[in-house]
């Protein structure tokens, strides 16, 4: 507890270590390391994806920045308010979030995307201390079921309690909502599980909670 993100080198988990070190050897000029997140600590929302992709929050430092989901998560932020300038798809563009922080439930990529139990449960330290250091937090927004049982997890919450569905709100106790979306991945979006609509439903749910709480 009371760390915010492992250290550069972390190697808590060894599979993941081991596939970080082999993206330093093939990509040596990006970023590969665990992804801090990003924005400010004293926001009212937290946003909690799954983990850093290949190719884009691990290449660029900045939770789902340079993918696909990326776009899809920052465009909502800035049409809802949460962030302001321009989303370029790099952490040095200009982008702010307002009120909105976002972390993931394992800081390093997976290989092929995919995390192990034991991962989630590692990292958790890490998720534990972020929302027990964020003072204002009302909102987290879980990005996937993953997200979800992490999320219960960090703050003792039961599964069997709170079931994992798109845009439920789940009163974890009486300052924290929990809402649910299904994750903005290319995956979610091509198969129809997910659509831009969908996934603008939960944002409004959110603003809702945060003025009328
Ligand atoms: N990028 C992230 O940082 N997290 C995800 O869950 C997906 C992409």
């Amino acid at each position: 507890m009371y760390e915010l993100l492992p250290n550069i080198d972390c190697d808590l988990c060894p599979r993941l270590k081991s596939f970080i070190d082999e993206n330093r050897k093939k990509f040596p000029d990006k970023y590969n390391a665990p992804v801090p997140s990003f924005g400010s600590k004293e926001s009212e929302l937290l946003i909690v994806g799954l983990a850093p992709g290949l190719k884009g929050a691990n290449f660029s430092g900045r939770p789902f920045t340079g993918d696909y989901a990326g776009d899809l998560l920052y465009g909502t932020l800035l049409k809802f308010g949460f962030a302001k300038g321009k989303y370029k798809a790099k952490k040095d563009d200009d982008l702010e979030l307002i009120n909105a922080r976002i972390t993931n439930a394992v800081k390093c990529v997976p290989p092929q995307n995919k995390v192990t139990g034991q991962e989630i449960n590692t990292c958790l330290q890490f998720l534990k201390t972020e929302i027990a250091t964020m003072p204002n937090l009302k909102v987290i927004l879980s990005l996937g079921l993953v997200s979800h049982n992490a999320v219960l997890k960090a703050t003792k919450c039961r599964q069997s309690v709170f079931k994992f569905g798109h845009c439920h709100i789940h009163n974890l106790n009486k300052n924290l909502a929990l809402i649910d979306s299904y994750h903005c991945s290319r995956y979610n979006t091509n198969t129809g599980r997910l659509s831009t609509e969908m996934f603008e439903s939960v944002f409004r749910e959110v603003k809702k909670i945060l003025i009328y709480e």
